[in-house]
Order: C-alpha cells, then sequence, then structure tokens
C-alpha cells in the first residue's frame, strides 16, 4: 500500500517555525511506524532526528505522538492506525530539541523527586533477605512495569497546564515503592506528594492510563496514593 507520512520538523537554533515534511512511501501493512521512520532516515533524509533503542516495547525512547495520539512508534502497525495519512509529531509538553526528540530533563527531575528506589536501612531478619508474601508482592505489581516512556504524563492537561505537576509517571514510579511491604520510604515520598504540585493536580482526566503502553491503571494508583493521604492509613 502507498502512504502519506507526514513528520513533524524543528530545529529550534536554525528554523524560526516548525514545519511538517510529507513522505509517500511504499510500504506493506505490517510494517511498524518504527520502519517508516527508519526507512526516511535511512534512504531519503538523514537529518531527521527520533529516539529509539530496542524497537520492541521495552527501553520507552519511541513515544511520539500517531495521529494525535501517544504511542510507542515501534509497537503500532500501519494497519492498526487504519488509514494511509499517518502524522507523527513529537509529544506535548516538553521542549522540542529537534524534529522527533523532545527534552526529557523535567519529566525524568520529576521522577527523581518520588525518590524511586528501594529505602530500607534495617538488617534483614535472617541477615538475607527482606520476606514478603505473594499478596504482598501483588500489592504493587502493576506499577513495575512502567517503562518511564512518557506518554501518560505528556498526555495530561493538568501538565500541559503546568509542568511542574510531578505527573502520573512520578506518582506511578512512587506507588510502586509506597506500596512494597519492605520498604521504609513511604512518608518520604508522600510528603512530596502531598505539596503544591503533587498528587492533587491530578483531575481524574483518565488521559494517562488510556496512553500507557503498558496499560498500567495509572489513574487507580493515583487515586490509591490520595486516599492514603487523606485517611494516613497505608494499607
Ligand atoms: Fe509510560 Fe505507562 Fe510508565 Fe507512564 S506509566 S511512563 S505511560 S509505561
Ligand atoms: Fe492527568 Fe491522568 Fe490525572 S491524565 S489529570 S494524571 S488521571
Ligand atoms: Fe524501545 Fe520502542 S524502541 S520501546
Amino acid at each position: 500500500m502507498e502512504i502519506r507520512l507526514r513528520v513533524f520538523r524543528f530545529q529550534p537554533e536554525k528554523d524560526q517555525r516548525p514545519r511538517y515534511d510529507v513522505f509517500t512511501i511504499e510500504t506493506d501493512p505490517t510494517e511498524r511506524i518504527l520502519d517508516l521512520l527508519e526507512y526516511v532516515r535511512g534512504d531519503v533524509d538523514g537529518s531527521l532526528a527520533f529516539r529509539r533503542s530496542c524497537a520492541h516495547g521495552v527501553c520507552g525512547s519511541d513515544a511520539m505522538r500517531i495521529n494525535g495520539r501517544n504511542l510507542l512508534a515501534c509497537k503500532v502497525l500501519v494497519k492498526d492506525l487504519g488509514t494511509s495519512e499517518i502524522t507523527v509529531e513529537p509529544l506535548l509538553g516538553l521542549r522540542v530539541i529537534k524534529d522527533l526528540i523532545v527534552d526529557m530533563g523535567p519529566f525524568l527531575e520529576h521522577y527523581k523527586s518520588v525518590m524511586p528506589y528501594f529505602i530500607n536501612d534495617d538488617i534483614p531478619a535472617d541477615g538475607k533477605e527482606f520476606l514478603q508474601s505473594p499478596e504482598q508482592r501483588a500489592r504493587f505489581d502493576d506499577t513495575t512495569k512502567c517503562i518511564m516512556c512518557a506518554a501518560c504524563t505528556t498526555s495530561c492537561p493538568s501538565f500541559w497546564s503546568n509542568t511542574e505537576y510531578v505527573g502520573p509517571a512520578a506518582i506511578v514510579n512512587a506507588h510502586r515503592f509506597i506500596f512494597d511491604s519492605r520498604d521504609t520510604g513511604a512518608a518520604k515520598r508522600l510528603e512530596v506528594l502531598n505539596e503544591q504540585f503533587g498528587v492533587w493536580r491530578c483531575r481524574t482526566a483518565f488521559n494517562c492510563t488510556e496512553a500507557c503502553p503498558r496499560e498500567i491503571k495509572i489513574t487507580q494508583a493515583i487515586a490509591e496514593v490520595k486516599q492514603v493521604l487523606t485517611s494516613g492509613k497505608l494499607e
């Protein structure tokens, strides 16, 4: 089939404003959007900039807007879009560095702010490891699946209106440790999330949940964190 691929192009240090380049490509419906971008960069225009690494939905580096939705370019087939007109744009809410590459700095700062690592200075009772039941492990299983693609945070209207909002990805990663029975850092994380730009900026828009390529129940995870803050009980 023949498709028309419209690609957002912008190099801030050279261009006064962004433009869209159009590439007409003969392709197979089972090709991925990432394959189309690779073709353009490899065979048509080597100056096209985009991120990718694993090409298999694991690293989270190729999240972008494809026909208006935040998706991983390596997980979307041409036939999935149901049209031969395909527009590819960078994620919203983060500064464009070049073409489809955005500055992930603010996103990663929010992630760091919730201390997304295991905190426990105690010594395990058996001197070797902290034990956990399957039920305790299941409590935070969903939020362990995050691949830090930023599709959620950059689809959130609260983040678009104020990028100081910590955002759903950071809350998901805080949730992963807050509800881990072996971790002792919940109070510190909850303090961060109870601040002006923490969880209360979430207006339950659900865009984040719709955008997540790992199908994490993000809005539910945020609600659970809010519930702990309201009740004062970690359950
Ligand atoms: Fe991506 Fe989902 Fe993690 Fe958000 S929660 S960064 S959408 S994997
Ligand atoms: Fe934003 Fe998701 Fe809340 S889209 S407003 S973080 S439910
Ligand atoms: Fe790694 Fe798409 S390139 S998730």
